[in-house]
């Protein structure tokens, strides 16, 4: 995090090479805490969290467009567009009215506003494109970097993160900014299973900032990655006041914590990560980790009875929002196939096969109907369903720990299916997951079911 007394004034952005157009010392600060606690995940309680912090910097300068630019380009990262957002396409157009008109805008903020742009009408390659040459320029703006993975990480590019923080790298100097491109870098290098790297960077993130949650979710996914969940467990738990610093964050840590414990094969501890740390949290990672458990020969009735109106309340707001995704879709489809509420799946994977404007809708339709016929025990079906996508679901996004759902309903649809062929899959395709996941209690699990 960066400390109130760090926060950089106009002269300090200067200093750093960036000339704002904002005339105004408190807008140039509180835009400063703005990007702190975006890339850090947290909410500095001094200035009232990130949404406080936010309004009282456009408070502060209303017509200030790199603050402007920041608020909306982190609603298009989130999948919001001009075509699903008419709010946005009026600001985003106002934004680029104000920037021709403004002679003290300057070259780094005219850049991010193109970058939102692209963004916005949807050129996500061409809105990369421009914060990787903004990065050329501006090698040490953890903004444009966090923009970045941010955009890989939604829409299924995370492959290109650790090319892209490994060449500004040695450019980030200030503790904060180099522990999150440290951070960065290692979730870029374990996403193309470059797990030693990975955790080298991870561990060095923490080491100049323990509190960053983002790094310790770095080092989750190393954990997770090569199936050392008993150093997954130790090193959550022993970290927990600290990674729960950045609260953003903290929820889907506590999911990678519980799916150590799941691959352990130990249900009642996962479930009490889920029951008592995450469901109440901001998120849909309780959606995921349910169908996961349910998965294991286990009847998750029980709890999802007991937390039904709080799967409803988690539910709703994605059902109701404009912007659409299968990757959310698809965890809404597992929370209410979990909570057998057959009927509004059925209802609501209508809904989403017909939306035109959703990110990753070539595999949408296969992705919903084959979860809901996992849960309805027609297992051949969900394999005829989900095994000719099964390469093309990373388009929807999320990392390769999140789709690792997909890939594991896939084992258990095969193995449970009827037909003869699908069997004889399932015993292929756990000798695949041992070639990446190895030593896991959980393929010997599901060795033991063929
Ligand atoms: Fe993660």
């Amino acid at each position: 995090m960066r400390e109130t007394h760090q926060l950089r004034d106009i002269q300090s952005w200067r200093d750093s090479g960036i000339k704002l157009s904002t005339p105004s010392n408190e807008a140039a600060k509180l835009f400063d805490a703005s990007i702190s606690q975006l890339s850090g995940w947290y909410d500095d309680k001094q200035l009232g969290g990130l949404e406080a912090t936010m309004t009282k910097m456009l408070e502060a300068d209303p017509q200030f467009i790199g603050g402007r630019s920041m608020i909306y380009a982190f609603d298009a990262v989130g999948g919001a567009n001009v075509n699903n957002n008419p709010t946005l396409k009026t600001n985003v157009e106002q934004l680029i009215a104000d920037v021709a008109a403004n002679p003290n805008c300057d070259k780094w903020e005219k850049l991010h506003v193109k970058a939102l742009e692209h963004l916005s009408s949807s050129g996500i390659d061409a809105a990369i494109r421009q914060w990787e040459e903004i990065l050329v320029e501006y090698p040490s703006d953890i903004l444009s970097l966090h923009l970045t993975g941010l955009t890989c990480l939604m829409t299924g590019r995370l492959e290109r993160i650790g090319d892209i923080s490994g060449r500004v790298l040695p450019s980030f100097k200030d503790e904060f900014s180099l522990s999150t491109a440290h951070a960065w870098h290692s979730f870029g290098l374990s996403e193309i299973n470059l797990t030693t790297q990975a955790e080298w960077h991870a561990r060095k993130a923490l080491t100049i900032d323990p509190k960053n949650g983002w790094s310790t979710h770095a080092l989750a996914h190393v954990f997770e990655m090569t199936s050392r969940s008993n150093e997954g467990i130790a090193y959550m738990n022993q970290g927990e006041l600290l990674w729960n610093f950045s609260n953003h964050i903290a929820g889907h840590n506590y999911w990678h914590w519980a799916l150590y414990y799941l691959t352990n094969g130990d249900f009642e501890s996962a479930i009490d990560v889920l029951e008592n740390r995450l469901i109440n949290r901001a998120g849909f990672d309780s959606l995921s980790l349910s169908y996961l458990l349910s998965m294991e020969n286990l009847s998750m009735d029980n709890v999802m009875t007991k937390h039904s109106e709080r799967i409803d309340e988690i539910v709703r707001p994605f059902r109701a929002d404009l912007v659409r995704r299968s990757f959310i879709d698809a965890h809404v489809m597992m929370g209410l196939c979990v909570s057998k509420k057959y009927d509004e799946a059925e209802q609501f994977m209508v809904e989403s096969i017909a939306c035109e404007d959703l990110h990753g809708k070539s595999v949408n339709e296969n992705l919903l109907r084959s979860i809901l016929s996992y849960s309805r025990e027609k297992y051949d079906e969900c394999v005829e369903l989900l095994w000719p996508i099964r390469h093309h679901i990373k388009q929807i996004g999320g990392s390769e720990a999140q789709r690792d759902v997909f890939s594991l309903m896939l084992i258990n649809a095969a193995l449970r299916s009827y037909k003869l062929e699908h069997k004889r899959l399932a015993g292929q395709l756990i000798e695949e997951r041992e070639i990446h996941r190895s030593k896991s209690p959980l393929i010997d699990r599901l060795r033991d079911l063929m």
